[in-house]
Parts: structure tokens; sequence; C-alpha cells
């Protein structure tokens, strides 16, 4: 293989550098697995429909299973795994999820996490949240209901506009 199919990504998982050299085709989601170990970051259709894979990139959701890992070079990453602190109480929103048994399998959960924190912390409202970014997330086994208990409940804390 040339060396001009391969890149050097720099980035930060979770606050923590790295500096990776993969294939120019090799998708965030696989980097982000295969590479860097981090698991928790869950893929499902690999086409961008099921949300499953949704991380923060410079504070926005992504799906990372349509982003070239080269094209995160200098990014912030966040998977799931960098919004709770191990050993530290449950962040509003994983407690609600918790608490209203906002989960099953747990599959989904994650882009679940990320989208709804990325979305609320940019100021989108509430409905939109419940609607158009749930809608975008595919759970096989909540049927949403607790889900949207869930993010009801945490919603004062998370949407930095409401708490205002
Ligand atoms: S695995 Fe990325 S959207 Fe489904
Ligand atoms: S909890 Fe199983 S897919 Fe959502």
């Amino acid at each position: 293989m040339n060396d001009d199919q391969f890149v050097e990504v720099t980035l930060a998982v979770n606050g923590e550098r790295h500096q990776v050299r993969c294939e120019a085709r090799t998708l965030l989601s696989d980097l982000l697995r295969d590479e860097l170990d981090h698991k928790e970051v869950r893929v499902g259709c690999e086409h961008g429909v099921c949300g499953a894979c949704t991380i923060m990139v410079d504070g926005a959701a992504v799906r990372s299973c349509i982003m070239l890992a080269g094209c995160a070079d200098g990014a912030e990453i966040t998977t799931v795994a960098g919004l709770a602190t191990e050993g530290e109480e449950l962040p509003p929103l994983q407690r609600a999820f918790k608490e209203h048994h906002g989960f099953q399998c747990g599959f989904c959960t994650a882009g679940i996490l990320v989208s709804v924190l990325a979305e609320a912390k940019a100021g989108r409202p509430r409905e939109e949240v419940l609607a158009d970014t749930l809608g975008g997330h595919i759970c096989r086994c909540t049927g949403y209901v607790n889900i949207r208990r869930a993010i009801n409940a945490a919603w004062d804390e998370i949407a930095p506009e409401a708490a205002a």
C-alpha cells in the first residue's frame, strides 16, 4: 500500500491525546474501537441510520460510522465514557435513565445520551430533542416511553437555558 493511502491523525478522546497512523479509508468508529479500544462506542447499522455510534466531535453530536478518521484530525472527541467519572455519582441524565428504566439491552443508550446532551447544551428546545433527536436513534427494546420520561426528568439540569 502506498504512503499516500495513510493519514496521521492527532486527536483527544475523553481528554487523552493520541497520535495514530491509519488507512485513509478508516472510519472514525473503527479507529475508536479497534485502535484506541473505546468499545463503549457502539456500532449497529454502520451507515448512519441507527445512531448507536454517536459521539461528540468538538461538542457536536456526530455519527462516527460515517466520518473518516482523518477528518477528526485535531478534534476533541467525547464518547459516552467521557460523560461521567468513574467512582463518582452519575450525572443527571444517566441517573434519570437508571431511575426511569430508560434502557433494556442498552445497545442504543450510549448514542442517545451523547445526542441528547449535545443538543440540550446547544440550546435545542426540549420538544425538538424528544421528537427529532430521539427520532434519529433506533431502540429495539424500550418503545421509547421510558427514554422520554428520563429525558424529561433530567431536562432542567441538562439544558442551560432551562436552568437560567
Ligand atoms: S452504527 Fe452509526 S448510525 Fe448506526
Ligand atoms: S435498550 Fe435495547 S436497543 Fe435500546
